[in-house]
This record gives structure tokens, C-alpha cells and sequence, in this order.
């Protein structure tokens, strides 16, 4: 497509994709396609900026982990310092393989399991973000099986609309799944407080993703302070935190993401009056332009008056374009010009399994290689196996040097769980024996 910059990090140097100093060419043909390549310097600088930009006031940025959990990656913030919010015994197990110090975890999700909370509180995480009265008492059941007090802080459902780019992102809209109903608030909280069990250590929220507005920010900012003042009111001193959630946009196409400097003087200010520690979990603003997906040409084909181009990856791989009409710009690995709309498409047997629709794209041959873009984020980690598809690798370039952090899957991994000579358990038999 001949641009100079396809996304931070990754760069056309005498017609050629480059991700920081190495050839995009030169991984896909060592490693081969599909594949993810990762700028390490990329996800560096992002979480500098951020850093930087919260520095003002005390505070923590807790990565999250569902945007890109690869160990590879994990490793790159961890040098950086980075807490790490999981939201999955996975996600928990990831972290702690990755070398993160429990206190350097919070635990959120809206569905915890007794399993996942136990082990949260075995390993001593820094808090969990509970999201209802009754995980609030499961905690404190638990805890006190352990003869420990738990760290909680409430999520709140600040219901404030949102502007996310579609409504499966969207999270903090009144009625939305997630947390506890703003009016319910405070009453959870002191109930959490009057628990032998439980520390109330904070208040949460997390809007939504892919923001590019700042206003919801100051105002469930604001509304979790004056929860935090109604609780302070009531005598429940305990709180140490105040999470803001993630959710900060990035530039796939037009946007325009938030401006730090002025997300920044939104929320500090308020932050400041609490005299509470901040806390962040971005996951896309860190991870999504640090990525893209390199794919391969298969065939070229002319149907119903389009034309189609039939790459070796889809919605196995991407699934953001296919699940939410998500845009992510698409490049030839060598400038071919002569340029044409096609649709770029996947080998998947489903009519959805795109990668871009009516889309300017040089005119790539089969062979050839094609970037997809800012794929960082919500990309490997929503990959499946659909169609027995194998994950493809994951490659990680810092500066001059890359590496796979990820191997491609192979075909023995694909049926390892499936059972060879199953073992049929009669059902009466295992209602007698109360089996289940
Ligand atoms: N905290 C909580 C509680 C979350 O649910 C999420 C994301 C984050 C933090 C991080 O949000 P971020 O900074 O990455 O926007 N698969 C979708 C995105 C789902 C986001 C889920 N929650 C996509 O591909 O756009």
C-alpha cells in the first residue's frame, strides 16, 4: 500500500515490512504463516507513556492479561514492573508461571468459581475485584476456612452510556452484567466491611473497550469518589485503592484515541482528593498496535463481481473482524501497487470468516505475504481451533533480534485430550455410587 508506517514499531524500508529492525519477510519464511510478530519496544513505550502520564499521583498498572497472555509478552512487562490483572485460574496460573509476585495480581471477572477464588487466596494476590454481595460472602467463607482475611474491592457498575465501537465491548451501561448496581454500592460495600473475613480494600470500575472519549472516565471517576465518600461518612476507613478499569482506545483506522494529557487531567484531580492509590488495568492501549498478523496469499478468485483474495488465515486466528465488524488495516508484505477491492478472506467454511470486506489492497499474487495490522490485542488469545486449525506461532523482535515465544501448534497437539478407548461409566451405577 506503499505507506511508510504500517503501525508503531513496524515500518516499510525499501518496500518491505520491517517490525523494529527485522524483516517481516524473514520471520514469515523461517517460521512460517499464519503468524503473530510482537514489537517488544512498542509495548515498552506504551506502558512508559502511561506510566509517565499517571505519574502525579501514586498508582499501579496492572496489565491485562485477556488482551495477550503469552508468556513471551508477560515477560516484557514484567521487566517494566508491571502488576497484572488476571481474570481466570488460567490467566492466575499464567501469571505466576511468568514469574509476576503475587502481590503484583488482582483478580477480577464476573464469574468466579469457588476453585479459581481458593486459589487466588492460596497464592496471597494483591486484591480480587468482586463483583457481587454473594462472591463477596463466598470470599469471606473461604478466607475463613483459611483463617485469613481476604483483600476485596468492589466493582461498581458506574452505568454511565458509552461510546465502544460495539456492544459486546461495552461493560458499564446500566443493566450491563458486570458488577455491582450503582445504587447497591454502598450497601455491598458495608456489608463486605462488617466481614470477620474480608478487608475492603477498594473500588473498581471498568467502562468498556476500545474508549475514545474521556468524559466516562471523569465521570465514573467521580462517581466511585463519592461512593468512596459516602463509605468514608459511614466510619469504613479500610479502602486503599481505586481502579479505573482499562479501556483506553487505539488507532485501528480514523479514530482518535484519547489524548493522555487530557485523560490525565480528567481523573487525577479527583484521584488526588481521595488520597487513595490509583489503579489501571489497560490491556489494548499496551499490546494492540505492538502486534500484526502475517498471513499468506492462496489463491485469487473472481465471484459475483468481486474479487476475492484467499489467505491462509481468518477468523481462526483474527476473530475481531469476523465477531465484531472490527477494522484492521491490511497490508502486501512487498509494495505491489496497482491496487484493487477485494475481499480478503479465510479458508474457514463459514461465509463470516474475514479478514476485510471491499478493501483497497495491492495486488497480491499467491505467495505472497499480507500484514494484518494492530493485532496485538484480542488476537492469539481468541484464537481457536475451528475446522481443526492449528494456533499459529507467536514471535516476539526486539531491536535487531526476534524470537518464536510461541510455537506453532502441531497436528498432535490438536486430538492429545481426546480419549482413545473411552471408558463408559454406566448411569445408574453412578447415581448409586453418588459418583457425580
Ligand atoms: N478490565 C476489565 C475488567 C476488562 O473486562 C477489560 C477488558 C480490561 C480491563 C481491558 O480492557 P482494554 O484496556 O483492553 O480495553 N475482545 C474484545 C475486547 C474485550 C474486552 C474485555 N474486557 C475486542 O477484541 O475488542
Amino acid at each position: 500500500m506503499g505507506q511508510g508506517v504500517l503501525s508503531t514499531g513496524f515500518t516499510r524500508v525499501d518496500g518491505v515490512l520491517y517490525c523494529e529492525g527485522v524483516s517481516l519477510e524473514l520471520i514469515a519464511s523461517e517460521v512460517g504463516t499464519p503468524v503473530y510478530v510482537y514489537s517488544a519496544e512498542t509495548i515498552r513505550d506504551r506502558y512508559r507513556r502511561l506510566d509517565r502520564i499517571l505519574s502525579p499521583v501514586p498508582h499501579r498498572i496492572h496489565y491485562t492479561l485477556k488482551a495477550n497472555s503469552s508468556r513471551g509478552v508477560l515477560a516484557v512487562l514484567k521487566d517494566l514492573g508491571a502488576g497484572v490483572d488476571v481474570v481466570s485460574g488460567g490467566e492466575l496460573q499464567r501469571a505466576l508461571l511468568a514469574g509476576f509476585a503475587p502481590s503484583d495480581i488482582i483478580f477480577g471477572g464476573v464469574g468466579k468459581t469457588r476453585r479459581e477464588l481458593a486459589a487466588a487466596l492460596d497464592a496471597g494476590i494483591l486484591l480480587i475485584n468482586a463483583e457481587s454481595e454473594a462472591e463477596i460472602r463466598l470470599i469471606d467463607a473461604l478466607a475463613g476456612e483459611r483463617e485469613i482475611r481476604a483483600p476485596v474491592s468492589i466493582r461498581v457498575n458506574p452505568e454511565i452510556t458509552l461510546d465502544a465501537p460495539h456492544d459486546y465491548i461495552k461493560t458499564g451501561g446500566k443493566g450491563h452484567k458486570f458488577g455491582v448496581p450503582f445504587d447497591d454500592a454502598v450497601h455491598v460495600a458495608e456489608v463486605a466491611a462488617g466481614l470477620n473475613h474480608v478487608d475492603l480494600v477498594g473500588l473498581d470500575m471498568h467502562l468498556g473497550s476500545q474508549l475514545s472519549r474521556i468524559d466516562p472516565y471523569r465521570e465514573g471517576t467521580e462517581r466511585l469518589a463519592s461512593i468512596f465518600a459516602e463509605l468514608t461518612k459511614r466510619g469504613i476507613d479500610s479502602l486503599r485503592y481505586l481502579d479505573i478499569g482499562g479501556g483506553l482506545g487505539v488507532r485501528y483506522d480514523t479514530e482518535q484515541p484519547p489524548d493522555l494529557q487530557r485523560f490525565a487531567a480528567a481523573i487525577l484531580p479527583t484521584v488526588t482528593a481521595t488520597g487513595l492509590q490509583l489503579i489501571m488495568e489497560p490491556g489494548r492501549f499496551i499490546v494492540g498496535n505492538a502486534g500484526a498478523l502475517v498471513g499468506r496469499v492462496l489463491y485469487r478468485k473472481h465471484s459475483g463481481g468481486k474479487d476475492y483474495v484467499i489467505v491462509d488465515t481468518g477468523m481462526t486466528e483474527l476473530l475481531r473482524p469476523s465477531h465484531y465488524g472490527a477494522f484492521h488495516r491490511i497490508s502486501a508484505m512487498r509494495d505491489r501497487g496497482d491496487a484493487r477491492q477485494v475481499d480478503v478472506v479465510g479458508p474457514v467454511c463459514e461465509s463470516g470468516d474475514f479478514l476485510a470486506l471491499d478493501r483497497e489492497l495491492d495486488d497480491v499474487q499467491p505467495g505472497d505475504y499480507i500484514v494484518v495490522a494492530d493485532t496485538g490485542a484480542y488476537g492469539y488469545v481468541m484464537a481457536s481451533n475451528y475446522n481443526s486449525r492449528l494456533r499459529p506461532a507467536e514471535v516476539m523482535v526486539d531491536g535487531d533480534r526476534f524470537a518464536v515465544i510461541t510455537a506453532r501448534e502441531s497436528l498432535a497437539d490438536l486430538t492429545r485430550l481426546e480419549v482413545d478407548a473411552p471408558e463408559w461409566h454406566v448411569a445408574a451405577a453412578t447415581i448409586d455410587g453418588g459418583g457425580r
